[in-house]
């Protein structure tokens, strides 16, 4: 029985033109910033982004971190949706290592508006951290998936600049917003003081994400990342594959968000499953599955015993993602093999 693995795009395995292009790549040590080819992925991302400079790191993770380090100093105030990634998943990092305190908004799957951002604003008085920063996250990962569309991002990058704080983009999964809104990614980054993207996510790479910003930014940002100890050398083994991800693997991100649609309308169509169809923008199905008495995590250990991988997501609801290696036919099967499970 084939596997259907829906838990993660991070579990997407390289192409085999991403495999082959690691032999061939020219290296350099990227500390010096002498590797060729990671330069030719820095400056290809920075061009893409309509920016000035950008940095491979090892993770998404590394590049929040190296971001919020090269924004913040030590005691500063940085605002997030309460359900961020950079809040939520990232060890606390941003207290741990940036020290820096996190001022919550409660969004609505994962945005905040203007409005929200302008309140929580408290002007600045002696007894209160310095604000320094907003954090958005655009797809919003546990918003499932959901876009800030360039619009959205202006107005709250209006707020946070006329109050002269910086905004960054934790974009793990900007292109899947972009792709789904067919805008430009440089749409966003006119917009943004920093972003993150992933390339080991749905662009399918085995490691590595960028950050992107002002030259001034990326230089500290790669002291930060020195610091945390980022520097790589010979990271062009890393930048190869990124490349192509880069050319060659954006535009498919349509298919996931196919796939992803059909997968949240099965899901919706078999008894005890709900599915909030309007969360569903990119390739995140969040299936409520509180209506088949069963939990969640029993739910989780019986899919993948009939061969459906995914991942728990809170006390009632079950994550699966589309990505590259998952087509139209395995969300048939996997449709299939649910109903079965559940009618039984
Ligand atoms: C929205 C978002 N940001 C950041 C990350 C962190 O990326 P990494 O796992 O490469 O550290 C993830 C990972 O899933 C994510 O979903």
């Amino acid at each position: 029985m084939r596997r259907i693995d829906l838990r993660s795009d991070t579990f997407t395995l390289p192409t085999k033109e991403m495999l082959e292009s690691i032999p061939q790549a020219e290296l350099g040590d990227d500390v010096e910033k002498e590797d060729p080819t990671v330069n030719q992925l820095q400056d290809m991302a920075a061009d893409m982004f309509g920016a000035e400079a950008a940095l491979l790191v090892a993770s998404g993770t590394m590049g929040n971190l190296v971001s919020l380090m090269a924004h913040c100093q030590r005691g500063d105030e940085i605002f997030l949706e309460s359900d961020a990634h950079i809040y939520y998943y990232e060890l606390g990092g941003l207290s741990a290592l940036v020290g820096a305190v996190p001022r919550l908004i409660p969004g609505e799957r994962g945005k905040f508006t203007p409005e929200q951002l302008e309140a929580s604003i408290r002007n600045q008085d002696l007894h209160y951290p310095i604000s320094r920063l907003v954090c958005i996250e655009n797809t919003h990962n546990r918003g499932g998936g959901t876009i800030w569309t360039p619009r959205e991002v202006e107005e709250i990058s209006k707020v946070a600049h006329d109050h002269g704080l910086k905004l960054h983009c934790d974009g793990a999964r900007i292109f899947n917003a972009a792709v789904a809104l067919d805008v430009d990614v440089k749409e966003y980054m006119r917009h943004l003081d920093s972003i993150t993207f992933c390339l080991s996510k749905g662009l399918s790479c085995p490691v590595g994400s960028v950050v992107v910003g002002s030259s001034e930014f990326i230089e500290e940002a790669t002291r930060a990342r020195k610091m945390v100890g980022g520097g790589m050398r010979q990271a062009g083994i890393i930048a190869a594959p990124g490349i192509i991800g880069l050319q060659k693997m954006v535009g498919r991100l349509k298919e996931d968000h196919q796939n992803a649609r059909k997968l949240a309308e099965g899901l919706s169509s078999i008894p005890g499953i709900e599915v909030d169809m309007e969360a569903v923008q990119t390739n995140i199905v969040l299936a409520d599955i509180t209506g088949t008495g069963w939990d969640v995590d029993y739910f989780v250990s019986r899919a993948c015993k009939i061969g459906v991988q995914v991942f728990e997501f809170g006390s009632t609801k079950a994550r699966f993602v589309t990505h590259y290696g998952i087509d139209s036919e395995d969300i048939d099967d996997a449709l299939a093999r649910l109903r079965r499970l559940l009618e039984h």
